[in-house]
């Protein structure tokens, strides 16, 4: 088994400083990365296996039919990156036919990272794992790697989708960089679908996705000095046509004030935290973004239903 793990994670302080500073804009916001400690990392892996929930389940069928396919594009004997690794489920799927020498799981959760990660060394014996407990999404930092070999990224399950496209832009042109001219990037995207669909998704019978957005306000609690009443704030997630994703909001059912670290927030009722954007793309749409990160089209699968794509990008040369 060749196992080592990596501590980048961030400091506890930039939780206090981006709540503080997210309920002061208006409208309130706060950032979906945080939905992401032990207990929501939990709650997310119980989201996917949702009927509601079709992103994980598709993906997970599109990586199987195409495993072969895939790794014709991606060629073998790389060092694999993946980007938010969570559960390491869907790399399972293709590391038989990837074949990498070195993979380096990255998630923000640490005791899932540690958990998978070690599950997936102890599986591969003959895989270098290099686990990375990082924010992504301020820079990504990666540990001494050979130079001479040939990288790839894995970023599945729409995860860009949560960023802003501006902000995902410039988050694939950095993974871009450390991938060097000809990497390739292998990314799950969620298509443009009905509203109601994606409202059914993000609004599960079972409330679990209602339960991983109040955790948010849990964990504030929990880390920071802070005293959200969660019986005082209520899910709510729907399509927004306009903008082309799906919103979730944190809404405070009565006039109230939250205390955090000294400071006093006023929620009026009916007044919301906008805690997750989920961007919905076309093919079409994605390729335009992917060319002003500095790439290029390279192929794609889309499930037979036209529900999830799966795209392998090439880093311009
Ligand atoms: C991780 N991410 C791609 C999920 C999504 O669909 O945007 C997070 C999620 N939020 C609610 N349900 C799932």
């Amino acid at each position: 088994m060749q196992y080592a793990y990596h501590d980048y994670h961030p400091p506890t302080e930039n939780l206090l400083g981006e709540v503080l500073s997210g309920l002061t804009c208006q409208p309130k916001r706060l950032s979906p990365k945080f939905f992401y400690d032990a207990v929501g990392s939990r709650l997310f892996d119980a989201i996917t296996r949702l009927p509601e929930y079709y992103p994980t389940r598709t993906e997970l069928g599109i990586l199987r039919e195409q495993g072969d396919a895939i790794a014709e594009h991606l060629g073998h004997d790389s060092i694999l990156i993946e980007l938010g690794s969570g559960s390491s489920q869907k790399i399972r799927v293709l590391l038989d036919s990837l074949r990498p020498t070195v993979y380096i799981p990255v998630d923000i959760s640490s005791e899932h990272l540690r958990h998978s990660a070690s599950n997936i060394a102890r599986d591969y014996p003959d895989l270098q794992v290099e686990a990375v407990c990082a924010d992504y999404s301020a820079g990504l930092q990666l540990p001494d790697l050979p130079v001479d070999t040939a990288r790839a990224a894995f970023f599945p399950g729409s995860s860009i989708g949560n960023f802003e496209p501006a902000g995902a832009v410039s988050l694939l042109r950095d993974i871009g960089r450390d991938l060097g001219p000809g990497g390739a990037m292998l990314i799950g995207v969620d298509l443009k679908k009905d509203k109601q669909q994606l409202d059914a998704a993000y609004n599960d019978n079972q409330q679990i996705t209602a339960a991983f957005n109040l955790n948010l306000l849990t964990r504030i609690n929990r880390e920071i000095d802070a005293d959200f009443d969660t019986n005082r704030f209520e899910h709510r997630a729907f399509y927004n046509e306009a903008e082309g994703r799906v919103e979730m909001h944190l809404m405070s059912t009565c006039t109230q004030n939250v205390r955090i670290d000294g400071h006093r927030f006023r929620f009026e009722a009916g007044e919301t935290i906008h805690t997750e954007n989920s961007y919905k793309y076309s093919v079409e749409e994605f390729h335009a973004l992917g060319a002003v990160a500095g790439y290029e089209a390279e192929q794609v699968w889309i499930d037979p239903d036209g529900l999830f794509s799966v795209h392998c990008l090439r880093v311009c040369r």
